[in-house]
């Protein structure tokens, strides 16, 4: 399997790239973040499948366009793409959020995955079909607070899922998210830093998780894995909730 994850340079990226390349998928992973990026290749070279970083921010068109082909030039052909990169909304009043903030994690998480599927739909279509996994967030279902602009991206992965999932069903490709609740990451690492009282915070992330923890990047993975291979052959146009429980309540 050829694989690219977007956002794959660290959080719960890195742990799916990892996840894939240790089942012998050969894995390129596309982040603005040159520094992980090189370490995580660095790291990866004693597994099953190989993992090649590419710099590639994916609110700009060309760089999504080159990473995709660069998988298929390197490993001959794409298999899946995991449009993960995201970045985080600082909670704020919907009534104060800036117009530039609004732009900029629209850019990244909704139009950067918009960018992933576009570019990596004819890849998949080469190669005899092939899935999509988006990365969208429980806030797309229900609100979490102070992050209007992000619950907004997400919602909007949703919507692009189901598009594209009923569009080239007949092709082959499946299209899917995922539906983390709070995961520790870097992401929430810097939103509890950020908190006039980042110990509340975390008990908070724990009270709300009916099974009282933070999710962690491996179990993101193995939800990435099953929805990105034949595990989930009867599987299109679903979030799949990866929340400890937490919307349920
Ligand atoms: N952490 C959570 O609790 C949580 C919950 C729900 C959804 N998510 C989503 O999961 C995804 C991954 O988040 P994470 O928690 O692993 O975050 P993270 O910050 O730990 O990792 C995100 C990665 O994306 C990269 N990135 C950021 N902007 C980019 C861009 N423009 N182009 C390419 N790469 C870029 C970063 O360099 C980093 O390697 C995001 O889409 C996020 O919205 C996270």
């Amino acid at each position: 399997m050829t694989a690219i994850v977007t956002g794959g340079a660290e959080g719960m990226g890195r742990a799916t790239a990892l996840k894939f390349a240790r089942e012998g998928a050969d894995v390129v992973v596309g982040d603005i973040n040159a520094e992980a990026g090189a370490s995580l290749e660095a790291n990866a070279t004693d597994l099953p499948g190989r993992i090649v970083y590419v710099p590639c921010d994916v609110s700009i068109e060309d760089d999504v366009a080159h990473l995709i082909e660069t998988a298929e030039k390197t490993f001959g052909k794409l298999d899946t793409i995991f449009n993960n990169a995201g970045i985080e909304q600082p909670v704020t009043a919907s009534d104060e959020i800036a117009e530039d903030l609004f732009d900029k994690v629209i850019a990244v998480n909704l139009k950067g995955t918009f960018f992933g599927c576009k570019h990596a739909l004819p890849a998949l279509l080469r190669n005899g079909g092939g899935t999509i996994v988006n990365n969208s967030s429980v806030s797309a279902f229900a609100n979490v607070g102070g992050n209007l602009s992000y619950a907004a991206s997400k919602g909007g992965i949703m919507s692009m899922t189901r598009v594209i999932a009923i569009e080239y069903a007949d092709r082959n490709v499946r299209c899917n998210a995922i539906n983390p609740g709070v995961i520790d990451t870097q992401m929430n690492r810097r939103n509890r830093d950020l908190a006039a009282d980042p110990e509340e915070i975390e008990r908070r992330w724990r009270a709300i998780t009916p099974l009282g923890r933070m999710g962690t990047g491996d179990e993101i993975a193995e939800a990435v894995l099953y929805l990105a291979t034949p595990l989930s052959s009867f599987v299109t146009g679903i979030g799949l909730v990866i929340d400890g429980g937490r919307i349920a309540t």
